[in-house]
């Protein structure tokens, strides 16, 4: 078990806290768990690291490659923070437990020059999980993010949605695309370690990590 890198459909749909949720669940079954958000774009809310950090206590969280002001895009945040970002700076950090790394937005979010997520993706060789809404507007996102994933030829985990159920979408999309559905995790009312622990384990009861 060597981790698992975290993506979605696009941004504010659920990564972070799927994150933490599946970070918790590493650190529950194997004693030790990493997390680690390689660009966080974006100070003056709680970032994800912290987020992570505060729904999975007692997992190690990496610092960021990069931290940069603006809320935006990372390769627009780091023209506007003047920062020149490299991938040689953006190797999977070290360590024994198992890793989950989440990008910034989706798959096809730049980084710098051509450089997109899915390269990194791909390169880093981990298994990548698609997280992706239930509800309308579901079905064509994620397959496309399916498909991009393929095209650079990153490994897919498989999928995790996120929201009310919705038989259809949850079947249509693993059967159109050929992609596990791993699991869905509802929309919780309160968000707390314990809350979130249950409705994964609940919810993700099919995938042996
Ligand atoms: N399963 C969930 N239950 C309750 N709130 C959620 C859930 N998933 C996401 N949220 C909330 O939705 C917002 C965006 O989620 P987040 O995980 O930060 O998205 P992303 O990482 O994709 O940008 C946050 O305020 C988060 O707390
Ligand atoms: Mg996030």
């Amino acid at each position: 078990m060597k981790g698992f890198i975290v993506t979605g459909t696009d941004t504010g749909i659920g990564k972070t806290v799927f994150s933490a949720a599946l970070t918790g669940a590493l650190l529950r079954r194997h004693g030790a768990a990493r997390y680690w958000k390689p660009v966080q774009a974006g100070l003056e809310e709680v970032t994800d690291s912290e987020a992570v950090g505060q729904l999975a206590p007692g997992a190690l969280i990496h610092p960021e490659a990069y931290r940069l002001v603006t809320p935006a895009s990372p390769h627009l945040a780091a023209r506007i923070d003047g920062v020149v970002i490299e991938r040689a700076r953006l190797t999977l950090p070290e360590g024994d437990a198992p890793l989950v790394v989440e990008g910034a937005g989706g798959a096809l979010v730049p980084l710098e020059g051509s450089l997109l997520y899915a390269d990194l993706f791909s390169g880093w060789g981990l298994p990548v999980v698609v997280v992706a809404r239930t509800g309308l507007g579901t079905i064509n996102h994620t397959l496309m993010t399916i498909e991009a994933l393929r095209v650079r030829r990153a490994i897919i985990a498989g999928i995790a949605f996120v929201g009310d159920a919705h038989e259809e979408n949850e079947a249509v999309i693993p059967a159109l695309s050929g992609v596990a559905r791993l699991g869905r995790l509802p929309l919780l009312p309160q968000l707390t370690p314990q809350t979130l622990a249950s409705a994964f384990d609940e919810g993700f009861a099919g995938w042996s990590l």
